[in-house]
């Protein structure tokens, strides 16, 4: 399986996102810094798997900390360093809640070690250590839960008697995107893994090319059968009777309590023809990506990105495409001077999803036509 993060005992490898599908390299993170810079840049991208690289790169500092003799001894100054880090680590990107919910889950994990009578700094940075390493494994776990779920779904609800489905997806959730197997993509996986996948189409999904670059390479990697089309025929690819989709399956940054849903931009319009269409639109996404304290996509803040993102592509020359060593272009593909808008993320309203498919199961409307995401947590913490 793709392994986007590579981590063993504070020794943190992330995939380069950035050159992919043309190189693949690893890059190392020592600390914090590295860790932020690799989300900020999109070296690492996909909501679990910042989440997870930002709570290692930590984790990496204080392995190297530690080895130099430099953790304070006392639990709250340690307490202290593990909260400013958190802080500085969840400004990298603000829209996907993994990273902030991960921040706050294990800043209250230190704070509790500190609270401990006769806990010592080492022992806080233990704490915190331990927690972020489960991380990894619990996404993975949840991710092939979410695949189950979302496959059985489809098959209930969206086949309508056929033995098998064809599926679209935008972006990237899949290995890249999180510890491993992904979200939508697992669901795509699991469709595969199952013989009951005709096909799945993936977009291209502009400006940053997810779907082209890095589902595609998936795909391709997992010999799934798929084809890729422009972000612009995906109102064609549904009106087409012998492509046949049944469903259309996306990733979520941010799911607020009312089931409105943040994901890569394009997300939204997809769901608009979804409904014209009379395909299932499906939100794939772990319990850690429900935010039940933003009340409505209105309150979710969307990242904007650099204009060069929407004004240029970035690739090798044709005939470089299988040397590995190459070095990428940028070619322009925009008129200089144009203002540019680049939002990277958008809404779908709650009106268009049909479910909310997570590890606990897939969530769908009650008889009131509304979301209740907050029944996921009504047994867990
Ligand atoms: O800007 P990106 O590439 O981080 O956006 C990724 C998405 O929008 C994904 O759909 C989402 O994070 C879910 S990944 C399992």
């Amino acid at each position: 399986m793709l392994q986007a993060i590579k981590y063993d005992q504070g020794h943190l490898e992330i995939l380069d996102q950035l050159q992919l599908p043309f190189v693949e390299k690893y890059i190392p993170i020592q600390n914090c810094e590295d860790g932020w810079e690799a989300i900020k840049s999109m070296k690492v991208r996909g909501a679990p798997a910042i989440a997870i690289v930002a709570m290692l790169a930590l984790s990496s500092e204080l392995f190297a900390l530690k080895a130099a003799g430099k953790i304070p001894s006392a639990s709250s100054e340690a307490q202290q360093y593990i909260s400013e880090k958190l802080a500085y680590l969840v400004t990298s990107r603000p829209t996907a809640v993994n990273l902030s919910d991960a921040a706050r889950k294990l800043e209250a994990i230190t704070t509790e070690s500190a609270a401990q009578a006769g806990a010592s700094g080492q022992d806080v940075v233990a704490a915190f250590i331990r927690a972020a390493e489960e991380m990894l494994g619990k996404d993975l776990e949840d991710n092939q839960q979410i695949g189950h779920n979302g496959a059985k779904w489809i098959m209930e609800n969206a086949a309508k008697g056929s033995p098998n489905v064809a599926v679209l997806t935008h972006c990237n959730t899949g290995s890249l995107a999180t510890s491993g197997y992904g979200t939508a993509l697992g669901v795509v996986r699991s469709l595969s893994s199952q013989n009951v996948l005709r096909h799945a189409y993936c977009t291209e999904t502009r400006p940053y090319n997810q779907g082209s670059r890095l589902t595609a390479f998936e795909l391709v990697h997992d010999k799934i059968p798929a084809t890729l089309v422009t972000d612009s025929m995906a109102a064609s690819l549904l009106a087409d009777a012998k492509a046949g989709v049944s469903a259309i399956v996306v990733g979520a940054d941010r799911v607020a309590a009312n089931g409105d849903t943040a994901n890569k931009i394009g997300t939204y319009g997809l769901a608009v023809l979804a409904k014209h269409h009379g395909v299932k639109f499906l939100v794939a996404a772990p319990l850690t990506t429900i935010d039940l304290a933003t009340k409505s996509g209105d309150d979710i803040v969307i990242e904007q990105r650099p204009s060069i993102e929407v004004t240029s592509i970035k690739g090798p020359r044709q005939q470089d495409a299988n040397n590995s060593s190459i070095s990428l272009e940028t070619v322009l593909t925009a008129a200089p001077g144009i203002n540019v808008w680049n939002p990277a993320f958008d809404i779908t309203p709650a009106a268009l999803i049909d479910g909310v498919i997570t590890e606990k199961g897939v969530v769908e409307k009650g008889s009131d036509g509304q979301f209740q995401m907050s029944t996921l947590f009504n047994d867990s913490a």
